[in-house]
């Protein structure tokens, strides 16, 4: 196809010469590259030279070179970390110093705690308390001012840094007996004991219940932890049972569930997994959604 003296061979309607390549009698022309483009060929040479120079570029056997610069990557998220800590830095020691309360008198400091709280709930307690906080079956809602152990600042604090039945040394603990299962009451007493449980929360109450029995086993077996009139416990977070918030449900096979085989819902701890300035900044925000007491 390609033939070597393509040199004399000129193109006759434009006059130009082939390169002598020719496919089925179409014969290229061997026009000039066009000389912007051929300039900024040689520009981004030069700057590749340059650049190879100035930065890291040329793999060696475990590295590469370093450049004149002396730019890293790690570096450079260093410097963004340290303008980043700058910025943050007197927010940070400022919460790290003050007492609860002061943040919360503080509206600079609220603002802050508030902001990077909020950041910080999304990112470990969204998942069981919901993304707005609202809660679900077993979770409880934290918008509300109804508190199983109390909605105090420190109560919140320490809730959130030592957990609820966790495997910390400090956590707050109180399980509600699995009273059917442990042989303490049998089922027609426990029935009897959620039908009465639902009168005092003033829930209609099923026909032919033993609402007698209900108040003697009530009397007897809950009462310690519930209160008399169902008013709870916060000692033991043993919930109000006529404020008619339910954490668990209200119809009697739930409340039957929970007196047969116990209840005791159990949230982490985070004292060894978040810092001192990131559980305050939790506590300031959990305290502001609402409930805080
Ligand atoms: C693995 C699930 C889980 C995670 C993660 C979790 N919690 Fe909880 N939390 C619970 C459960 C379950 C309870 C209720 C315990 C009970 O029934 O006594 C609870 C209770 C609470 C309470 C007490 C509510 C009251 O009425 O007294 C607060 C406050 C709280 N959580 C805040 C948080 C914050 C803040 C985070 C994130 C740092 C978080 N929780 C992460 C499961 C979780
Ligand atoms: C030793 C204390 C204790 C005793 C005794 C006790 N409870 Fe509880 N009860 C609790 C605790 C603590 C919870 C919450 C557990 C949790 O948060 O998971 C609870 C939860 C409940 C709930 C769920 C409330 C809701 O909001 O969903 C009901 C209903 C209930 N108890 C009824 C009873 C009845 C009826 C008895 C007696 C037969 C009884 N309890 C005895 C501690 C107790």
């Amino acid at each position: 196809m390609a033939s070597q003296d393509h040199k004399k061979d000129v193109d006759k309607v434009t006059g130009v010469s082939t390169t002598g390549h020719e496919w089925d009698g179409i014969k290229e022309l061997n026009n000039p590259l066009p000389r912007w483009w051929l300039w900024v060929f040689y520009v981004t040479i030069i700057f590749s030279v340059g650049y190879m120079i100035a930065y890291p570029a040329i793999p060696l056997v475990n590295s590469a070179t370093t450049g004149l610069l002396g730019w890293h990557s790690r570096s450079a998220v260093v410097e963004d970390l340290e303008r980043l800590n700058e910025t943050r830095g007197a927010n940070f020691a400022a919460i790290r110093e003050a007492e609860l309360e002061e943040i919360v008198a503080d509206s600079d400091m609220a603002s802050f705690a508030q902001a990077f709280g909020r950041a910080a709930f999304g990112d470990n307690c969204a998942g069981c308390h919901g993304a707005g906080a609202g809660g679900g079956p077993g979770y409880p809602n934290l918008l509300n001012d109804d508190w199983l152990w109390g909605g105090t600042l420190e109560d919140i604090h320490q809730t959130i840094a030592f957990g609820i039945r966790s495997t910390h040394d400090e956590t707050r603990f109180g399980d509600m007996p699995a009273f059917v299962r442990d042989g303490i009451l049998n089922r027609s007493e426990a029935w009897a004991a959620a039908d009465y449980t639902r009168q005092l929360a003033g829930l209609p109450v099923a026909e032919g219940a033993n609402l007698e029995l209900g108040e003697e086993v009530y009397t007897a077996n809950c009462a310690a932890c519930h209160g008399d009139g169902g008013e709870g416990l916060r000692a033991l977070g043993a919930p109000n049972l006529v404020n008619g918030i339910w954490l668990y449900g209200s119809d009697r096979e739930t409340i039957f569930e929970g007196i047969a085989n116990g209840r005791g819902a159990i949230m982490p701890h985070f004292a060894d997994r978040l810092d001192d300035v990131t559980i305050k900044s939790l506590t300031v925000y959990v305290h502001a959604l609402g409930g805080g007491e």
